[in-house]
């Protein structure tokens, strides 16, 4: 499963072992690097536990390069560093001229940047890459860095030439990790979250596994529509590269500290987090004043003192932890993408306890400490609310289908695709349909845990009132339920009268 640019780099970092094995410290930065790096492919799952039942399309090369990236035919031969930016210059020019503008292609504008100057705070950042760099034996010694190149990111870091039908890569995690040490492990680590009761498989749902979340929906490797299932890997990928905050090829800090830069996948029917964030107070002050006024180049920890920020962003409330930025998200997640009873009854568990008081502390910036706490008490338990209207619903939907009442069920009904298994108002309703397969009723129930209820918790917890009151979340969570109460009553009504006729005609 490992590709050719991983025996490449192995290679590589075999000599770099090797020559820079004079001095201990080197060994022990270029033994984390190592391990990190090999943990990163050892958890990654290729193609999952369903990959025989799919096969790449080709655009999937670019979602998932680790197993998937092979380098074009279309041009042949080995260029150095330089002919990449030159060639590439009239083939792919705005590639080259947003690297021009980035700090990558530009580290001299680093070094020259004046204290005053809100990215000052990067010449340290540069210098600390620059000692890691050395201590891999990338650079001697002192010796500065003159750029990241194309061939930095798409080959190797630091190789001077490579041939580009075969040796040319996409860049993973683990290939900026080779500079950014720090932000890779921290986004690592995300896959150390442990739920206390096992609400969700270790590390999820996080960025750190959102390839292997995606592979491992049966629905998602049984659909014969690999173009439309290819969709959800456009949101899925972060797990294999580092461009969905810091768009390729500016990779700017500023741009990964606006809301804009979760919105591509922060949105719609399940995760609306951008437009609950951007209609509430917070989003209203960031989107009249903060996206005029504040400074984005300053970095998080700085936002307020610095930086201008009189409401929080997405990422200066996710990405902080007791004070701390990092590239770990998940620190305080409780309700984790869908509210469901074994989390709701277990709030009072110190996990989850110390995650909210952690909470409070991150809104105390601002709010009072009991302001803070009286909004989360509210959200949890407006939450809870909604979460009964759905459970309610579920039992319905259940029992129609423990009795065989759905509509077509008995003889109308095929199984969805293997590896799924039928049951009522499941996922697959989503993705899936054939015959009476999914019945409106399972649609609803559907739409109903996987839609509406997030779309309450999530409008509740991003203080947006119209989000969670009407046009999202409770109201539609009560219109579901009415419909499924109605279908409920025709479907029982229309089987007494069929029970009723069959029975008449029987005595007939
Ligand atoms: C003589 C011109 C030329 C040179 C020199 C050149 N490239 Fe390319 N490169 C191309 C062309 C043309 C394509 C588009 C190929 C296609 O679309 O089939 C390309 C494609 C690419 C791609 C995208 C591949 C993909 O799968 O979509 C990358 C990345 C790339 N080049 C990087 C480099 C690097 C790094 C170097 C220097 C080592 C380099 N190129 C040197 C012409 C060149
Ligand atoms: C800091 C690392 C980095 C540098 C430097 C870099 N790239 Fe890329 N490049 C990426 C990433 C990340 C992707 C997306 C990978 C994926 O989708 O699998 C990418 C994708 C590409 C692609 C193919 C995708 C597309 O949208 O066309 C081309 C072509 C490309 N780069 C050209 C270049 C050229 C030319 C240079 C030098 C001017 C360059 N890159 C420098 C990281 C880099
Ligand atoms: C050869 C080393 C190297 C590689 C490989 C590399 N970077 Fe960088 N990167 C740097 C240096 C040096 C800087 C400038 C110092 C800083 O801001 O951290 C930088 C800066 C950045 C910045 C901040 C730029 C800004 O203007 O705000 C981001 C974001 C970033 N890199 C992301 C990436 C990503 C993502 C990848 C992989 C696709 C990557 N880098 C690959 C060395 C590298
Ligand atoms: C390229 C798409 C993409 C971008 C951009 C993105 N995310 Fe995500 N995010 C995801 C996906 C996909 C998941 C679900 C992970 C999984 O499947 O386990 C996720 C999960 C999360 C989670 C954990 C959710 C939970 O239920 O515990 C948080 C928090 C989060 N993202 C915050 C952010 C923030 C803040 C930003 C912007 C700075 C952002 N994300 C940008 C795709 C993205
Ligand atoms: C969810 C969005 C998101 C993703 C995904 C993401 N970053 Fe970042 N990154 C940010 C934010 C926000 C900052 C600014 C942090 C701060 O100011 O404390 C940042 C800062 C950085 C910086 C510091 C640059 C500087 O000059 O300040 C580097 C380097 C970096 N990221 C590299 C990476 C790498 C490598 C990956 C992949 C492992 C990655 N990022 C994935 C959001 C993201
Ligand atoms: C004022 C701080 C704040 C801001 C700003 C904010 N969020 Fe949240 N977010 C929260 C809280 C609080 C929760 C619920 C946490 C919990 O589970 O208890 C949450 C939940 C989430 C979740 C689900 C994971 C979870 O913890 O339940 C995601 C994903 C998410 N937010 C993404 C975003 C995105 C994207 C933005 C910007 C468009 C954003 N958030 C803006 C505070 C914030
Ligand atoms: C628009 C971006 C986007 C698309 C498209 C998308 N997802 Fe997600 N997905 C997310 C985000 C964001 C989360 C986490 C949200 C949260 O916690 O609020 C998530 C959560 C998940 C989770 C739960 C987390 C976990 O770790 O198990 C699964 C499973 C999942 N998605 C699978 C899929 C599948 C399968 C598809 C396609 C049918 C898909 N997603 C399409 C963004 C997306
Ligand atoms: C950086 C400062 C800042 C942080 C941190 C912050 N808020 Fe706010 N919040 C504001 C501002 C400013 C307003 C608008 C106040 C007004 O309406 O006059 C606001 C408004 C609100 C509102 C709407 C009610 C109202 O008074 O307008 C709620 C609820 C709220 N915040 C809850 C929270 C919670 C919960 C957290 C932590 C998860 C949090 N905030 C974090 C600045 C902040």
């Amino acid at each position: 499963m490992k590709s050719k640019h991983e025996k490449v780099l192995s290679c590589v970092a075999a000599f770099l072992l090797i020559a820079s094995a004079a001095s201990t410290g080197v060994l022990a930065a270029q033994a984390d690097f190592d391990q990190l790096r090999e943990k990163y492919y050892a958890d990654h799952p290729g193609k999952g536990k369903f990959g025989d039942l799919w096969e790449p399309i080709a655009i999937q090369k670019y979602w998932n390069p680790i197993d998937f990236y092979t380098p074009p035919d279309t041009i042949q031969g080995k260029f150095t560093r330089r002919q990449c930016v030159d060639c590439h210059l009239g083939m792919t020019p705005g590639w080259v001229h947003a690297w021009r503008d980035s700090a990558h292609g530009n580290l001299d504008g680093i070094r020259n940047l004046d204290p005053e100057d809100s990215r000052f705070y990067k010449k340290a950042e540069l210098e600390r890459i620059e000692a890691h760099l050395a201590s891999r034996g990338v650079l001697q010694a002192g010796e500065q860095l003159d750029e990241v190149g194309c061939i930095d990111c798409h080959g190797g870091v630091g190789m001077d030439a490579l041939e580009h039908h075969t040796e040319l890569r996409m860049p993973d995690r683990a290939a900026c990790g080779v500079c950014h040490l720090q932000q890779f492990a921290e986004a690592e680590s995300e896959k150390e979250q442990t739920w206390p009761q096992g609400q969700w498989p270790q590390g999820h749902p996080s960025h750190a596994v959102d390839w292997k979340a995606n592979v491992h929906t049966a629905v998602w490797a049984a659909m014969p529509q690999r173009e439309v299932a290819q969709g959800c890997d456009m949101c899925h990928y972060q797990q294999n590269k580092c461009d969905g905050c810091h768009t390729r090829h500016s990779f700017s800090a500023a741009e990964a500290r606006m809301p804009e830069a979760c919105a591509t996948c922060h949105n719609g029917v399940d995760h609306n987090e951008w437009e609950n964030y951007m209609l509430s107070k917070h989003g209203v002050i960031y989107a009249t004043t903060g996206k005029m006024n504040w400074d984005f180049e300053v970095p998080l920890k700085d936002a307020m003192t610095k930086g201008g920020y009189t409401a929080p962003t997405c990422v200066w409330c996710h990405a902080e932890f007791e004070g701390e930025f990092t590239h770990n998200l998940v620190r305080k997640v409780r309700w984790g993408f869908n509210p469901t009873p074994a989390i709701a009854d277990n709030l009072r568990h110190p996990w989850f306890e110390e995650r909210k008081d952690s909470w409070v502390r991150t809104c105390s910036n601002c709010h009072s400490a009991r302001f803070a706490r009286d909004w989360l008490d509210t959200a949890d338990k407006g939450t809870i609310q909604g979460l009964e209207v759905e459970q309610e619903a579920k039992k319905i939907v259940q029992a129609l289908y423990d009795e065989g009442l759905m509509v077509g069920q008995k003889d109308n009904r095929p199984a969805p695709p293997a590896p799924e298994a039928d049951a009522p108002g499941a996922f697959f309703a989503l993705f899936w349909a054939k015959d009476n397969n999914p019945s409106l009723v399972d649609r609803i129930h559907a739409d109903m845990w996987e839609h509406d209820l997030i779309k309450h918790y999530k409008g509740l917890f991003h203080m947006n009132p119209g989000g969670f009151t009407y046009t999202e979340g409770w109201s539609e969570l009560l219109k579901r339920y009415t419909e499924i109460q109605n279908e409920n009553t025709r479907i029982r009504e229309m089987d007494a009268l069929r029970k009723e006729v069959e029975m008449l005609k029987s005595q007939r």
